[in-house]
């Protein structure tokens, strides 16, 4: 970063800045974590200088022979990892990759069944305020109210009373696994298409933690930036078979397509310019890291991490939606407790606790202050954090939510955050 440094000193101390706010807090964002050096260095490479409009071997511009390679070494990385049959390692975001499913499946006003947001669902699957929403006539399933849990039944009544196009699978906040092949089975019963979005648990699906849903959804999205550690950044797959039972279809053009060529299409240039090749260089980084055994390893930590948490947080009186968790976050809910999720993010924030407030199922209060917050572990067990820490982390936690007015408290919460975060050194290469 020298370069930076001198050239100009002002980016260069706000990247400090946020540096060093990395390296004190503690990042329990369920969404964020700590990409490897290789991956920011790709990420920081000339590829960004590259226009690359279409695929490799395709492209609208020439000069494309590495990144060529480049983006077929994300794809074929991909593949192995998840069982796929076809790769798009384009999207530039999650919501862009989502963007792409609904250009490919649905025409304006056809009518998705997603998970509700405000039952762990993600903007981008039917919201009133996002296109989703916008455009297609969105319906929602939400979790039970006893159980805090999928209940598939409720979903198949549903699913045949509004015979959507489109069923959508996954979420933001949802502590639990799904059961792909019984979703699968109501997707055929009512002729509507599958699609997971595996944005928050693509990296223990990739380890095989979590149940692959690969086999059973006509097309899967993911973000590549959450549990994954890579870049920012979305994809797009189809597992192996899957495009045989989707047929093959001519919708637009006489030529008969296979429906992975219109995904192709519905990103570029369907929803996207030129792809961002540095990204895909780090994407690529990433997923080789992925294959590794030690991803394995950090993804099993991060789920026992995870149950190590929510078993201390129940302890201490507080309710998580559903009792628990299976993955690597967990839904507070803070009702008994009698404060808000914007307070506790709040006051947290003040304890460099970095959580986000989070609506809880059927919560009363508005999304702005919301009933519960979400909390995550895999940021921190990259930092090499263990069940002890995230015991004691939760613990801390419930020293501030019960204290929230204390500035004491929470001064004596934060130095021990700082001092927990200085045994756990972040980026320490950055600035160097
Ligand atoms: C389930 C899900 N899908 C999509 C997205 C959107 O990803 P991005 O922020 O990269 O657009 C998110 C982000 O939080 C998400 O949780």
């Amino acid at each position: 970063m020298k370069r930076l440094k001198d050239h100009d000193p002002e980016v260069y101390s706000l990247i400090e800045k946020e540096t060093e706010r990395q390296n004190n807090g503690m990042e329990l964002i369920a969404s964020e974590n700590f990409v490897s050096k290789a991956v920011m260095e790709a990420m920081g490479s000339s590829l960004t200088n590259k226009y690359a409009e279409g695929l490799p071997g395709k492209r609208y511009y020439g000069g494309c022979k590495y990144v060529d390679i480049v983006e077929d070494l994300a794809r074929d990385r991909a593949k192995i990892l998840y069982n796929a049959d076809w790769v798009n390692v384009q999207p530039h975001s999650g919501a862009t990759a989502n963007a792409a499913v609904y250009l490919t499946f649905l025409k304006p006003g056809e009518t998705l069944l997603g998970l509700d947001l405000s039952h762990g669902g993600h903007l981008t699957h039917g919201s009133p305020v996002n296109f989703s929403g916008i455009t297609y006539n969105a319906q929602f399933y939400g979790v039970s109210k006893e159980t805090g849990r999928l209940d598939m039944n409720i979903i198949r009544d549903k699913a045949k009373k509004i015979k959507p196009k489109m069923i959508s699978i996954g979420a933001s906040a949802y502590p639990r696994d799904f059961d792909y092949e019984a979703f699968r089975n109501i997707a055929d019963e009512v002729g509507a298409f599958l699609w997971m979005d595996m944005a928050h648990t693509a990296g223990p699906i990739a380890t095989k933690l979590l149940n692959n849903p690969l086999p059973y959804a006509h097309v899967v999205s993911t973000t590549t930036h959450k549990t994954l550690r890579g870049p920012r950044g979305g994809m797009l797959l189809i597992g192996r078979d899957a495009e045989n039972t989707l047929g093959k279809v001519a919708p637009k053009s006489g030529r008969v397509k296979m429906w992975s060529e219109l995904l192709d299409s519905a990103v570029f240039p369907g929803t996207q310019g030129g792809p961002l090749m540095h990204v895909i260089a780090a994407k690529a980084v990433a997923l080789g890291e992925a294959l590794q055994k030690d991803f394995t390893t950090y993804q099993e930590q991060v789920l026992k991490n995870s149950k190590t948490m929510a078993a201390r947080f129940m302890e201490l009186g507080y309710d998580l939606v559903s009792g628990g968790t299976d993955n690597h976050l967990m839904l507070v809910d803070l009702r008994n407790k009698g404060i808000t999720g914007k307070e506790a993010e709040d006051a947290l924030g003040r304890a460099d606790l970095t959580v986000n407030k989070n609506m809880v199922p059927f919560d009363t209060q508005s999304p702005f202050v919301t009933s519960g917050i979400r909390v995550g572990t895999p940021a921190m067990t990259t930092r090499g954090m263990g069940p002890e820490e995230f015991t004691r982390i939760a613990e801390l936690m419930d020293m501030v939510m019960t204290s929230h007015t204390s500035e004491d408290v929470i001064q004596k919460v934060r130095s021990e955050v700082h001092g927990m975060c200085e045994r756990f050194p972040l980026y320490d290469f950055v600035t160097a």
